[in-house]
């Protein structure tokens, strides 16, 4: 008699509104056969995004969080693995950000730990638990125990004028996925982190630069579905080439 086969469970975490990276990552590892866990500080977003994802034949359950603390992230690990006892997490991805955009002499104490506690402390919160989730699993077709994806921007490689509190955690997220994938590669854990560099088309972008041109032409932004191909791609990678880091520009992008 053989053992039942153990589900994979995708998490993501950070779904914004609903129309972007983390929800179409949600929607295609769902169409892939993945249980989807999302986690978001929009409690409607994130019961929206599953119950559409539940809708279109997928299976996916919501697990806000108030903010992403350590305390609260590891509570919501805890409810995915009771959740669905008879899965195993195989894949996270931390997509949550906080942007802010100024003039360094006006960026606050308050802009500054806002931006530090979503993009990095809790990107270090968010990797801690994925990795116990995945360390103790067998390797997965032979391949991995887990994977761990970054959503990382333009501003983890490069700085500009109003970027001084959006960059900094940026990088120091990079240099974090760079450090966690030197360190638990060795045991059979991929850790990668994309660079998305360039605008996504979400509703929200739409409404804030409400240019039907760039909307219009695939080649000038990025559309999220296709950085969530770029994510199963990364989670489906085999043991003898992992990508650590992935660089996700449009065609017509101005470098
Ligand atoms: C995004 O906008 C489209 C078109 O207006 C709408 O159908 C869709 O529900 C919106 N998505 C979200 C998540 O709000
Ligand atoms: C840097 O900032 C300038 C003006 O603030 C902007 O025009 C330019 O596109 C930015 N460069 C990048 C790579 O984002």
């Amino acid at each position: 008699m053989s053992a039942a086969v153990r589900r994979s469970i995708l998490v993501v975490a950070g779904i914004g509104d609903g129309s972007g990276t983390g929800a179409s990552t949600a929607r295609l590892f769902a169409k892939n056969g993945y249980r989807v866990a999302v986690i978001s500080r929009s409690p409607e977003a994130t019961s929206k995004t599953a119950a559409e994802i539940n809708a279109a034949g997928g299976e996916a359950a919501a697990f806000p969080v108030a903010t992403y603390t350590h305390a609260e992230i590891n509570s919501a690990f805890n409810a995915i693995k009771n959740h669905w006892k008879d899965s195993d997490i195989r894949v996270s991805v931390f997509n949550a950000a906080a942007g802010v955009w100024k003039g360094f002499l006006d960026v606050t104490e308050e802009d500054l730990k806002n931006s530090l506690d979503t993009n990095l402390v809790a990107a270090f919160a968010f990797a801690r638990e994925s990795i116990l989730a995945f360390k103790d699993l067998p390797l997965l077709d032979g391949q991995k125990k887990g994977t761990l994806i970054f959503t990382g921007a333009t501003a983890a490689i490069r700085g500009n004028k109003t970027t001084s509190a959006f960059a900094a955690p940026k990088h120091a997220t990079r240099a974090l996925s760079q450090s966690l994938a030197k360190e638990f590669g060795p045991q059979d854990i991929h850790v990668a982190h994309a660079i998305i560099d360039g605008g996504i088309l979400t509703n929200l972008s739409k409404g804030r630069r409400n240019d039907p041109e760039w909307e219009k032409d695939s080649a000038k932004r990025l559309d999220p579905d296709s950085i969530a191909k770029s994510y199963l791609y990364l989670a489906g990678q085999d043991r003898s080439a992992w990508t650590w880091e992935l660089d996700l520009r449009p065609a017509h992008e101005n470098w």
